[in-house]
């Protein structure tokens, strides 16, 4: 296995206290991060592993101005929540703190004058910025939505299109409206302070390229994921300084004589939220912070979402190189984005399922934390954008967690108890090729997870199930028992697979700690760790002592899928109900189909294509235009309510379908000889039919 050091300092990303979290958070940046830190406690590593709530910025402020509450109800609301979602899930923080505790305040104020000192971090730049007269304030890049001069979102905030992901500065927003007073903002002149970061641009460069700092090796570059990589290069050739002040109310003061009325962007202080949560570890806990921060043998890793890159890959360690005292992180494994059932998870639209709706949910559930956490991992998004299935749920439950996992664990528990009282029976001694082959796999399954593989390590863990299954159907001692009860090979075999279960108890608790915990109560055995496996492994010494005494079976996941009790698979129906109501209500309402008619009453009418020559408004018609078509063979006036929804100008040259054989009708004294063609939407919007290609005048449709 490579070479690791003692001391990890882990961070997942500080979640915004403004929102209840939802699975694609959770397989973001906190699932991966349990899983690694508690892969390294079983290494026997000393790792400290923070995250919080994340309680400054814009979006809360919104929330709170537009509910008419302060902003620290609704923080002290979505901490405690989140809290105890993650907590129910087995999250294993060693601190999880607030970035609105004074602790962490005064910990960015120092941090900031600390950089201050420095000399050349910052300068202090005027400039116009929008600000909403009716609220009487300036807006923050989150307060102003407008259109994406990229792809035309027409949501898209000032800071960032969530359509596209190209981030935006606010004037760069087309028709900008403000989200306090939904009017047109005007520019007026502030004064903000702004941090050079193009002045760490050339090391940053090597830093990320090469993995090398101030000329020494601070990493392995290639263990980065490519798409954290590249999305680190396309932003290190155009780095900017940037505003790390805000005027607003809520949040940080900046502690400057001439900086009244400016707080931290939530961007500066949030990240330094991961040193105050260290602290407040370390004061609870009697340690000492620094050495985690600050010692060369300690390694800083941070999990992340893609959205948080080029502030954990580049601010964050440019503040950090700016301070000086501090280590840079080793690697940043951002995970990208979970969707839900094809879409993006939706709050307005209600799709997706939030964490603590899960467990209320599928609260009679057997083992329901780790069935989700399984379904995450395996279908965790480490490398593109992925997706969570209720079938594939039931899938993965069903078809690894029950028919392998599951099933393996209990065929050996029943078989000890039944064959031995539930006394571990002695081996011979001699070693069997099963275990050479589960060493591998470990070897595997650890190296899998060093490179921040959880899918890929997860599968080798459940080889290692099959393996054991494999072992036990070719031995069959079911079948040697029947003549030889005192057989040996019987004894081998069940001592083998009783050790395999007691592996598997220690590599399943990083992923699956609640199930890792129950089979070490089958197995009333003390925890073993990953450390003592490899030791156990490398020395062929056993991980459960012959004579142990085992518990009783019980079941580690019940089936899904059964016909004979189906009240497990009520509840993803009722899931799976709630989305179709939802993908139904959002259906437009059409039409019913109309009366059947004949072909001959089809073709009495003569449709053609038709170019438009002129168009013009209809005097005292807001709905009408007049145009004249050409027909190819004649040319008509032709009156068409279509005013609403085309400028006359923009129709001129268009080809477009004519009911020509209809009677001609005279419309506010303009006679109209035929009638344009248009599909109508829910909306009363109106929309030309024309040809797919240029086709010419006067053909008839059929
Ligand atoms: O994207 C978010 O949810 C941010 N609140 C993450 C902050 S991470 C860190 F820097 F604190
Ligand atoms: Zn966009």
């Amino acid at each position: 296995m490579q070479d690791l050091p003692n001391k990890f300092l882990i961070t997942s990303a500080l979640p915004y206290a403004n929102g209840a979290l939802h699975l694609g958070h959770f397989a973001g940046a906190y699932l991966p991060g349990d899983i690694y830190v508690r892969f390294l406690r079983s290494l026997g590593k000393d790792v400290v592993w923070v995250c919080g709530s994340d309680e400054h910025g814009a979006s809360i402020t919104i929330r709170a101005k537009k509910e008419g509450i302060s902003p620290k109800e609704i923080i002290d609301k979505y901490h405690e929540l989140n809290k105890a979602s993650f907590e129910k899930l087995g999250m294993s923080f060693d601190m999880y703190h607030r970035t609105s505790e004074q602790l962490h305040h005064e910990t960015a104020q120092e941090f900031f004058l600390n950089m201050v000192e420095k000399g050349g971090e910052f300068e202090v730049k005027e400039s116009e910025q929008y600000y909403d007269e009716d609220f009487d304030q300036f807006l923050a890049d989150r307060y102003i939505k407008g259109t994406c001069p990229k792809c035309s979102h027409d949501a898209a905030y000032g800071d960032q299109c969530e359509s596209c992901g190209t981030d935006l500065s606010p004037t760069e927003l087309i028709n900008p409206v403000s989200t306090l007073s939904e009017k047109k903002p005007s520019l007026r002149k502030t004064k903000h302070w702004f941090f050079n970061l193009d002045k760490h641009s050339e090391w940053l460069k090597e830093f990320i390229n090469e993995g090398k700092l101030d000329g020494k090796q601070h990493h392995d570059p290639k263990k980065w994921k490519k798409h954290v990589k590249g999305q680190c290069l396309s932003w290190l050739d155009d780095l900017r300084p940037r505003a790390i002040t805000r005027d607003l109310s809520w949040g940080i003061p900046v502690p400057l004589p001439d900086a009244e009325g400016k707080v931290f962007y939530v961007w500066f202080d949030a990240p330094i939220g991961y040193i105050s949560a260290t602290k407040q570890w370390a004061k609870d806990n009697n340690k000492d912070w620094e050495s985690y921060w600050k010692n060369e043998d300690s390694q800083l890793v941070h999990f992340i979402g893609k959205d948080n890159i080029v502030f954990h890959c580049i601010v964050f360690p440019a503040m950090l190189k700016a301070h000086g005292d501090y280590n840079l992180p080793v690697n940043v494994p951002a995970n990208q984005f979970l969707n839900f059932e094809g879409e993006k998870f939706s709050k307005s639209r209600n799709w997706g399922i939030e964490i603590h709706q899960y467990l209320e949910d599928f609260a009679t559930f057997a083992n329901k934390e780790d069935a989700l956490r399984y379904a995450l991992i395996r279908n965790m998004p480490e490398n593109k954008d992925s997706d969570f299935k209720w079938d594939e749920f039931v899938e993965f439950h069903d078809n690894e967690l029950v028919a392998n996992l599951g099933n393996f664990i209990n065929r050996v528990v029943v078989l000890t108890n039944k064959y031995y009282d539930g006394v571990v029976p002695t081996p011979s001694g001699d070693t069997q090729a099963v275990m050479a082959d589960l060493n591998k796999l470990l070897q595997e399954y650890c190296e899998e997870i060093l490179n921040f593989n959880f899918r890929s390590a997860v599968l080798k863990l459940m080889e290692i199930s099959s393996l054991g299954n494999t072992y036990l159907q070719d031995v069959s001692p079911w079948s040697i028992y029947k003549t030889e009860p005192d057989s040996q090979a019987v004894k081998d075999c069940i001592n083998n697979c009783l050790q395999i279960v007691q592996i598997l108890s220690a590599l399943a608790e990083p992923f699956l700690p609640f199930s890792a915990k129950k089979i070490n109560g089958f197995l009333q055995s003390d925890v073993v760790t990953i450390e003592q496996v490899l030791a156990h492994m490398e020395q062929g010494t056993s991980a459960l002592a012959a004579g142990h005494q085992i518990g009783k079976p019980e079941l580690l996941f019940a089936k899904i899928n059964d016909p004979k009790d189906t009240t497990r698979m009520d509840l993803i129906e009722r899931e799976k109900g709630k989305l179709l109501k939802i993908i139904e209500e959002a259906l437009p309402k059409k039409q019913l189909i109309k009366e059947e008619i004949t072909f001959d009453d089809f073709t009495k009418m003569d449709i053609r294509t038709v170019k438009i020559l002129t168009a013009k408004k209809v005097e005292k018609a807001d709905k009408l235009l007049e145009l004249t078509v050409d027909l190819g063979i004649e040319k008509r006036t032709v009156v068409s309510g279509i005013a609403q929804h085309y400028k006359p100008e923009d129709l001129i040259g268009k080809e477009v379908l004519l009911l020509a054989n209809l009677a001609p009708r005279k419309i506010r004294g303009v006679e109209s000889k035929g009638m344009i063609l248009m599909a109508e939407n829910d909306k009363g919007e109106l929309c030309l039919v024309s040809p797919t290609k240029p086709f010419g005048t006067g053909w008839t449709v059929r």
